[in-house]
């Protein structure tokens, strides 16, 4: 593979590589804020200046002071060049921390900060804001322009999920060329000149495209901020954990981040995986997690004539006694596409060994608008998952449950709770079977109309695998502690078998793991496009 190389480094180039994006695959950090590997280049911030060396060089005419002559006197320096424009040329020698690079490295930070509100005490991006970032690294003095800076709006409505502050914005067109030419709205544009340029909407627009948060995820200082995340976290006491996104069968990979102190997650951000969603995650998706506190199943409930709370162990032997009272034949496993490959496996395990069951049926939302850039028309995360648990076993569909409880065929379901298309209403004629129990993180129609209801940990109290419709098993981890008492389903379906006297061969998730099938077995890592992350 031809080589270059970048401050005495040999660095592999890929046909059509800038030299930021050589150095980037190889996790070397050339100081940039509107470079980003999803997005056209732009060049135009210039703060990834290097200096190439040649046999040729371009000597920029200066003047420099002479302090012998007290006069300034004709002088040349090298001319740099924008390591995200140009080529990546083999056997080239580039310099990105020459004296003459951290120079004009300075002095474009320097010219960045001159009308900068350095408003970071109250700024959402302060923590991972690159002005603040290469500061630190690039510039390091104060300023020395002592003028009013030039004000500009602020806290300005974009529409209804960005907020755009015109005096942080450093005009890198990142916002712009996302809408461009990822989802394809050219919704936002530049207006004015030099100091007075600002992002601007579209006459008669609003910005409301289904990826509106990727904008201010792209945005590399603090200009474009969430609604949903405005003032409520500062991103220094987050942690994160790896997750897969649950909105639909795209299963893009996300970070989860939590604050561990109040055991509550703020955000998801995408986490970057060539083969699923390259840098990117819709709203929805990065919306998803005001579920996981949201509408929650909070307490074991018996909804069977009388309604009450009750503890987990009782649930458990009301569970177990609903269930040994039934016709094992007769009952109905009802897998969910909202639930993980481990849930899904056990319960199909615990039916068919535990109770006996043959007739298996499929919980799923029921879909929604998808498009050619992420969204999947399946809402499910893992249809393919929860159908792999059965291996090849028919499934049907919950309008098959309802007619095979309305002809006597089926008289108890135990059911993976979570989303499910049909309403409580059309649901209701399964609340007259024997037995009825829903294992279920948030509440929803198979939760309203079970008899018993066992509230189990949502994806984020959990490790798991999604199964998305390419067929790639994705693993996620846990990132917030469950509720007290609370167990994954596959734990609650192991220690139910165990009560109900017939325990099952899985005891753990590494034993859970080693029985699905090899379809459902994830990885655990996503595919990652470069060693550093592209996100800010
Ligand atoms: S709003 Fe952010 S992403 Fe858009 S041009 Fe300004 S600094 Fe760049
Ligand atoms: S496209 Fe689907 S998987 Fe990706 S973020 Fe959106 S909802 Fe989540
Ligand atoms: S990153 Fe190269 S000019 Fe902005």
């Amino acid at each position: 593979m031809p080589t270059f190389k970048l401050d005495g480094r040999e660095v592999p180039i890929e046909p059509g590589d800038t030299i930021m994006r050589a150095a980037w695959r190889q996790g070397i950090e050339i100081p940039h804020y509107c470079f980003h590997p999803g997005l056209s280049v732009a060049a135009n911030c210039r703060m990834c200046l290097v200096e190439i060396k040649t046999d040729r060089p371009m000597l920029m005419p200066t003047l420099k002071w002479d302090p012998e002559k007290q006069a300034y006197v004709p002088g040349g320096k090298p001319k740099l060049t924008p390591a995200c424009q140009a080529p990546a040329v083999e056997n080239q020698e580039v310099f990105s921390k020459s004296p003459e690079a951290l120079n004009a490295q300075a002095h474009v930070q320097e010219f960045l900060l001159l009308n900068h509100p350095v408003d970071c005490p109250i700024c959402d991006q302060a923590g991972e804001c690159k002005l603040q970032d290469y500061w630190y690294t690039s510039q390091g003095k104060t300023k020395r322009k002592r003028t009013e800076p030039v004000h500009k709006p602020k806290a300005v409505r974009f529409g209804p999920t960005i907020v755009y502050d015109a005096e942080r914005c450093i005009a890198c067109t990142r916002c712009i060329r996302f809408c461009d030419e990822v989802a394809h709205d050219h919704v936002l544009d530049m207006r004015e000149r030099g100091n007075k340029n600002e992002i601007t909407v579209s006459p008669g627009r609003e910005l409301n495209h289904k990826y509106t948060l990727m904008t201010e995820h792209v945005c590399p200082v603090g200009a474009l901020t969430s609604r949903d995340f405005r003032f409520k976290a500062r991103v220094w006491f987050l942690r994160t954990a790896n997750g897969v996104c649950n909105g639909c069968a795209t299963g893009c990979n996300s970070y989860v981040d939590f604050d561990p102190r109040h055991n509550k997650v703020y955000r998801l951000r995408p986490r970057d995986n060539a083969n699923v969603n390259k840098f990117w995650m819709c709203d929805d998706g990065m919306l998803s997690y005001h579920a996981i506190h949201e509408g929650r199943v909070l307490q074991p409930r018996i909804q069977n004539g009388e309604t009450r709370a009750t503890s987990p162990t009782e649930a458990l032997k009301l569970a177990s006694a609903g269930l040994s009272k039934t016709n094992g034949a007769k009952i109905a496993i009802v897998l969910s596409a909202g639930f993980s490959s481990e849930d899904n496996l056990v319960l199909a395990q615990f039916g068919r060994t535990v109770l006996g069951a043959q007739k298996f049926y499929l919980g799923a939302n029921g879909g929604w608008e998808g498009d050619n850039i992420l969204r999947n028309s399946d809402n499910n995360p893992n249809r393919a998952g929860a159908l792999a648990a059965v291996a090849g076993a028919p499934v049907g569909s919950l309008s098959d449950l309802l007619a095979d409880a309305e002809s006597g065929a089926i008289e108890g379901f135990i059911a993976l709770g979570g989303g499910v298309a049909e309403t409580a209403e059309q649901l209701a004629p399964l609340h007259k079977l024997q037995t009825s129990i829903t294992l279920a993180s948030n509440v929803g129609p198979l939760e309203q109309i079970a008899h018993l209801l066992i509230p189990v940990t949502s994806f984020a109290e959990m490790d798991g695998t999604f199964v998305n419709a390419k067929g790639i098993a994705q693993r996620f981890h846990r990132a917030i502690h469950p509720l007290p008492g609370v167990t994954p389903a596959w734990q609650t379906l192991i220690d139910l078998a165990k009560l109900m006297g017939k325990p099952l061969a899985l005891r753990d998730l590494a034993e859970v793991r080693g029985a699905l099938p090899s379809t459902a077995i994830g990885t655990g890592t996503g595919a990652g496009i470069g060693a550093q992350e592209a996100s800010r």
